[in-house]
This record gives structure tokens, C-alpha cells and sequence, in this order.
């Protein structure tokens, strides 16, 4: 059975190789899995990810967030499945034939993740954006009907909210994987905090999820791996695994 650390994806939300080095020495062994985004990706390039596969013996993924034309999508995943990593993220707000391209590229080496609605996506910006009124109404709806565009596309899963996991798995089962950020622990409710719709470590795992994006909460910790081993543990309490 998967153990409560295996949940947790650590982003390495920060500007340099040495900043990230530091975190991947930290939390290696209290975290399932690293996440370089564009902030490290742009600045340090694919030396980021070697330099996890030297320090860590944790997952990468690599958040990139892709979106362009169907041909040029597919083209960036080649390049990435060269790299190596376990997961990319690529944008469901484009056509099927983008996520298809995206997944073809990946030749099987790297799990493609849609991500399904941004966080700062609200009914006014769907609305701004041109999309049918019973999307605007509710935004689950447009989740649900990204979700099972990137399933039949062939992507290994998607990125959502804890709120949508449940629905999510229930529409396209349990192999098809949920990755959800917007996690707080009760214990590290932070100040002025940018994430809407919060979810806690438990309720998320709880719901389906099989990833847990979990950074400030960490990295903000005065002791980031006392913090993951903490939120490892109490996952492992509420599958009834501790
Ligand atoms: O836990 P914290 O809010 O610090 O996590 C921030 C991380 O989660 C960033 O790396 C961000 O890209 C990622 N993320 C997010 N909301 C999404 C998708 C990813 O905050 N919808």
C-alpha cells in the first residue's frame, strides 16, 4: 500500500539550482515527488532535473503547463520524454488533437497531465473568455468536461481541485490519476494566503486524490521536513494505515 509521504508533491517554487538543492536534500524521503515549474525551469533548464535525479531518489515532475499548437506541442514532449521525467503538465483549455499530440510525444516515458481549470479561473474570466452560460454557471461542469477530454485523449490524469477529485474519479475511475493542489494542512492556515478553494492533506487523499501538491505549507514550516513527515503521517491515519 502507497504510504502517506508517497502522496506528497514538494514544487520547488524557487529562483535558483542552489535554493533547490537545498530543499531536495531536506526532503528527501519525507516527499513523493518534486515539481520544477516555470520559474526554475526558465532560469536553470534541464540541469534541474538531473540535479534531482543525483540528490533524490523522488519522482519529477515537471510542470510546464504547456499550450500551443498541436504540432509544436508535441514536438516540446519528445524533447521531454528524452529528459525523463515521470509527469508534464499540459493545458486542456485547447483542442483534443493538442492533448493527443502532447501524449504521442511522450512516447510512454512520461505521464501527461491536463490541467483541467487554473485556480484564478472564475465565472467572470470563463465568461470573459467566450464560454457557453451553463459552463459559467458552474465551473465543475467545464472541469468535468476537460477531464474526460484529456481521458479519451490518453492523458495519464489531470490536475483539479480537492472539490472535483471525487467527482472526477467517479466519471473516469481510479486508474485515471488526480493531482490536487491548494493544500493546508488545519495547522498552517498562512496569512494572506492566494489559494481559494483549500483543501486539508486528509480530505484530499480522502476524496481520491493521488497527489497532493503541498508547498508553502512546507516550505514556510521552520522546520520543512518535520512539516511533510507530519502531513505524511496523518494521510497515513486517515487511510487507517498508521
Ligand atoms: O501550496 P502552495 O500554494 O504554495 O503551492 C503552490 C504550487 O501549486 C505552485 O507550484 C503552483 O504552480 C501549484 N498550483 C496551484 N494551483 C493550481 C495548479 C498548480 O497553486 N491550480
Amino acid at each position: 500500500m502507497k504510504n502517506g509521504i508517497a502522496y506528497i508533491v514538494f514544487p520547488l517554487d524557487v529562483p535558483s539550482l542552489s535554493e533547490a538543492r537545498s530543499y531536495v536534500k531536506k526532503l528527501d524521503g519525507a516527499v513523493g515527488m518534486f515539481k520544477v515549474g516555470l520559474e526554475l525551469f526558465i532560469k536553470e533548464g534541464p540541469s534541474v532535473v538531473q540535479m534531482i535525479r543525483e540528490t533524490s531518489r523522488a519522482g519529477i515532475f515537471l510542470d510546464l503547463k504547456l499550450h500551443d499548437i498541436s504540432e509544436t506541442v508535441g514536438r516540446a514532449m519528445e524533447q521531454v520524454a528524452l529528459m525523463g521525467v515521470d509527469l508534464v503538465t499540459v493545458h486542456c483549455a485547447s483542442t483534443r488533437k493538442m492533448l493527443e499530440r502532447a501524449v504521442a510525444g511522450s512516447q510512454g516515458k512520461t505521464g501527461v497531465l491536463g490541467v483541467t481549470l487554473l485556480t484564478d479561473n472564475d465565472s467572470q474570466a470563463v465568461e470573459s473568455a467566450g464560454y457557453e452560460q451553463k459552463y459559467v454557471e458552474d465551473l465543475n461542469r467545464l472541469v468535468l468536461k476537460r477531464a474526460g477530454m484529456a481521458h479519451g485523449a490518453g492523458c495519464r490524469g489531470v490536475v483539479c481541485s480537492g472539490h472535483e477529485v471525487a467527482a472526477v474519479k467517479a466519471l473516469l475511475g481510479k486508474d485515471f490519476l488526480a493531482v490536487t493542489p491548494g493544500i493546508r494542512p488545519g495547522w498552517s492556515l498562512l496569512d494572506n494566503d492566494d489559494q481559494a478553494r483549500v483543501t486539508t492533506p486528509a480530505k484530499a487523499v480522502l476524496a481520491g486524490a493521488d497527489l497532493i501538491v503541498v508547498g508553502r505549507p512546507i516550505r514556510t514550516a521552520a522546520d520543512p521536513r518535520e512539516a511533510a513527515l507530519r502531513i505524511g503521517a496523518e494521510i497515513d491515519e486517515a487511510l487507517g494505515q498508521s
